[in-house]
């Protein structure tokens, strides 16, 4: 039988690469550890935006020699991320240096590898597992979220694929968001079953885990090099091994470590620290839409408000909450609550991811409205389509849902990124050059879609709204400071900003 070719395509280069029809890449792997044979071996699992990055940092590790290899799937979407880094091309466009200066010295020590063959694992002394694990949701963005579900298939065999391969006395630490008491109650079972099937000890192997904030923005690399660390481990043997092999990748005299009891309690926190920014988000929000009803500025109150010292980090309103993390882990937290401990929801956390996923219909709905009318056929230009500012992201990006609102009211759109060429999720090509985007002439409406900061008080897009004629520039996430909004007003176009009441 013949197997039909599959190809992947690299989405920064516009290449097709077929798929190996052979997954034995076991060669590659013996001659890379033959030529780093002084080196210990780090495996990393999941080459996406956390585990490359992860791959580069601890290829440069600051107190250490490793020799790396990541592991990702040989699938569409992935294998151009294999071949690209085999190849000497990093996969990453970061607008943080530091990515690049990391790929090409680990190039030049030769200390980095990728493949999709599980019998690297059989290599590691350490396996870093980056790997997703995502909640199903019962809704979308016009729906309330009636529902959702985490299918923990994926990440199990994820983790029976290493016990059938790893040394006996591997040291894994689990970097992957997981529901909280995964660790416990399905990696160690799988690990040890699947060494005892091999008849090999059972008890020597080391679990921990440790989590962090991964940015990929200006500050990727440093989000994980140059920052503070959680970690735990299953037993007091687990827990040395993480904490020594995290003082060999982390600047941790800057950014001391921070242990916690057990796995249950790092696991917990990290979706307790997502969770309570969600929260925060969702509860503005409310405020928000109180203090546009009012004819209040929340901006303002908020930043009254934030000159307390208890009340720093009051969140602003903005189009909606994006990225792989905000939007599902309050909903991992409580489906482990309910599942793994048999309790109850975890009733606030569910109702501000709801609220959340509802912003961008709010913020959409809060447009059509104050621009009115007929929308159909009007150009308009987003500026900034990834889900935070700074950042190359696009995963459950608010833009998404704004994007196909106005999509459906038949407005023709143009998009803007600094830093998205492709936007994967769409399929569609992004102009990346501002000045270009801004020598339009013809456009109704502009909306501010990230709060990118070549957008922030940019002297050039307030020219434009101020001394074009009927151009109406909605920002739903405030960039402006009063003095572009006013320079605004007292010319041509037109501009409002969500949560500012009467501006
Ligand atoms: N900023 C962040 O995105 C961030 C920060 C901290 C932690 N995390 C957590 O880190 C994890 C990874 O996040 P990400 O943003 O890198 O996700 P991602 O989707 O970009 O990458 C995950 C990668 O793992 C690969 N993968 C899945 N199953 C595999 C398997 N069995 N073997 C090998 N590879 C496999 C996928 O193909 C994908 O390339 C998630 O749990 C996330 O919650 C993310």
């Amino acid at each position: 039988m013949v197997t039909e070719q599959v190809f992947s395509l690299n989405p920064l280069t516009g290449e097709k690469h077929a798929i190996p029809t052979n997954l034995d890449h076991s060669k590659a792997i013996d001659d890379f550890v033959l030529k780093n044979k002084d080196k210990p071996i780090i495996v990393v699992q999941g080459l996406g935006f956390v585990g490359t990055a992860m791959s580069l940092v601890c290829a440069n590790a600051i107190n250490g020699d490793y020799a790396v290899i990541g592991i990702d799937l040989p699938r569409p979407n992935t294998y151009w991320k294999i071949k690209s880094i085999n190849d000497g091309h990093c996969p990453i466009v970061a607008s943080d240096k530091k990515i690049e200066l990391f790929f090409n010295q680990a190039k030049e020590k030769g200390n980095f590898l990728a493949t999709y063959d599980p019998y690297a694992y059989s290599k590691a002394d350490t396996i870093i597992v980056d790997i997703n694990l995502d909640v199903q949701k019962q809704s979308n963005f016009e729906k309330d979220l009636e529902g959702f579900d985490v299918d923990l298939g994926p990440f199990k065999k994820a983790m029976s694929t290493i016990g059938e391969n790893c040394k006996e006395d591997v040291l894994i630490i689990v970097e992957t968001t997981v529901p909280p008491g995964t660790c416990q109650k399905v990696v160690q079972p799988i690990i040890t079953e699947a060494l005892e099937k091999r008849n090999l000890k059972s008890d020597a192997f080391k679990l921990g885990h440790s989590y962090e904030r991964v940015m990929p923005g200006p500050n990727y690399i440093d989000s994980i090099q140059n920052f503070y660390r959680v970690f735990s481990g299953i037993d007091p043997k687990s827990e040395v091994a993480t904490e020594t092999f995290l003082r060999t990748v982390i600047s941790t005299k800057e950014y001391p470590l921070t242990k916690l009891s057990n796995t249950n309690s790092t696991e917990i926190a990290k979706v307790l620290e997502n969770s309570y920014r969600a929260m925060n988000i969702a509860f503005i929000t409310e405020w928000s839409r109180f203090a546009e009803e009012a004819g209040a500025d929340i901006f303002e109150v908020v930043h009254a408000i934030r000159m307390r010292p208890t009340h720093k980090n009051i969140m602003l309103p903005g189009i909606g909450v994006g990225g792989y993390c905000l939007p599902k882990d309050p909903l991992l937290a409580s489906w482990a609550r309910q599942n793994l401990f048999a309790g109850a929801p975890l009733g606030m956390s569910e109702e501000a991811v709801k609220t959340n996923d509802k912003l961008p219909l709010y913020a959409f709905e809060f447009f059509a409205k104050k621009f009115g009318g007929k929308l159909a056929g009007k150009k308009v230009l987003i500026l900034g389509v990834a889900y935070a500012p700074d950042v190359f992201d696009t995963r459950y990006t608010p833009v998404e849902p704004f994007y196909n609102y106005l999509n459906k009211e038949g407005c023709e759109i143009i998009l803007h990124d600094p830093l998205v060429s492709y936007w994967e999720e769409k399929r569609l090509e992004i102009e990346t050059s501002f000045d270009k985007i801004l020598d339009k002439e013809d456009i109704d409406f502009i909306v501010i879609g990230t709060g990118h900061k070549i957008y922030r008080n940019s002297s050039a897009l307030v020219n434009k709204v101020a001394t074009q004629e009927n151009i109406f520039l909605f920002d739903p996430i405030g960039v402006f400071s009063d003095e572009n909004i006013q320079k605004m007003k007292n010319g041509l176009g037109t501009i409002k900003v969500l949560g500012r009441g009467n501006i």
